[in-house]
């Protein structure tokens, strides 16, 4: 392994704090939030407040909120990669702080918003999620991400050389990567932070498709900013100004949640009745 992978590696958050105390996560069956408030150390604006939810196996959520309303932090809350200091968030019933977090990481797979590739090949950078995957599940993991046809047209195919020094991929080649690295664990949990730019609105439909075909009861967290992903989840927990939580279906939410309605009204304008 080169300097510059290890270098890598070293930075990039999901690799770090690695610790392997506690009781190791083999599954997962359940997520609670409850009454969790969040603020990062150096800011006094609270981020979320008292924020309260649920996910059960195979349920798939919707965050949707205004830009720094606070969907990524959750997210990050939820691999552990910052502390909760109020309130408690249970992964099958035990305080996530009690939990190996390195296991925790095996069920649960994050498609970072700014995802990292490291230096090497764009299989190198798939496998290494899984490095005991078989082929047939490399290429599953490659098609439902939607990569297939552009890594064909590439110099190299999948050996083409990415990261540092290497093909400059686009932004939303990369997080696909990122997309196909998480599948190829077969992950219980799937987070993904903003897809929106990575798949327009045909190929998130067949993400979706392949996901169901492929990856079945697989649970989902997805942060978008589009609003026909409310097709392919069960709820939506949505984010207001205050840092408070609301979940429910889009439905529900629409009628009795002012603030959600307003919300929909700014940013979706010109997709409103695609629903
Ligand atoms: N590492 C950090 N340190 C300090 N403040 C942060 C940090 N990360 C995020 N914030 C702040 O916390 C708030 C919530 O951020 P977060 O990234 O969770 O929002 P978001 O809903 O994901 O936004 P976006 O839609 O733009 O991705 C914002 O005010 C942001 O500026
Ligand atoms: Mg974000």
């Amino acid at each position: 392994m080169n300097i510059d992978r290890l270098e890598e590696m070293r930075v990039f958050p999901t690799f770090n704090k690695v610790d392997n105390v506690g009781l190791p996560v083999q599954s997962f069956e359940s997520l609670s939030f409850e009454n969790v408030s969040f603020n990062y150390p150096d800011k006094d604006e609270v981020v979320l407040r008292e924020l309260s939810f649920d996910l059960n196996q195979g349920e798939r959520l919707l965050i949707l909120g205004a830009t720094g309303a606070g969907k990524s932090t959750v997210a990050n809350l939820i691999l552990g990669l910052l502390p909760t200091e109020k309130g408690r968030i249970l992964f099958n019933g035990y305080d996530i702080h009690t939990l190996q977090i390195k296991s925790l990481r095996d069920v649960v797979a994050y498609v970072p918003q700014e995802p990292s590739l490291f230096s090497g090949s764009i299989k190198e950078n798939v496998m290494l999620a899984n490095l005991s995957a078989a082929d047939d599940e490399y290429r599953v993991a490659l098609d439902t991400a939607q990569l297939s046809p552009e890594i064909a047209a590439f110099p190299d195919k999948d050996a083409t050389k990415v990261g540092h020094r290497g093909l400059d991929v686009s932004g939303g080649q990369k997080q696909r990567i990122t997309i196909a690295r998480a599948l190829i664990k077969k992950p219980k949990l799937l987070i993904l932070d903003d897809i929106t730019a990575s798949l327009d609105a045909e190929n998130e439909e067949k993400l979706w498709q392949a996901i169901n075909e492929h990856y079945p009861n697989t649970a989902a967290i997805v942060i978008s900013h589009r609003l026909s992903t409310l097709r392919y989840v069960d709820s939506v927990l949505f984010l207001d100004a205050e840092g408070r939580g609301h979940k429910g279906s889009h439905d529900e939410l629409v009628f009795s949640n002012q603030e959600y309605h307003d919300f929909l009204h700014e940013h979706f304008e010109e997709v409103r009745y695609e629903v």
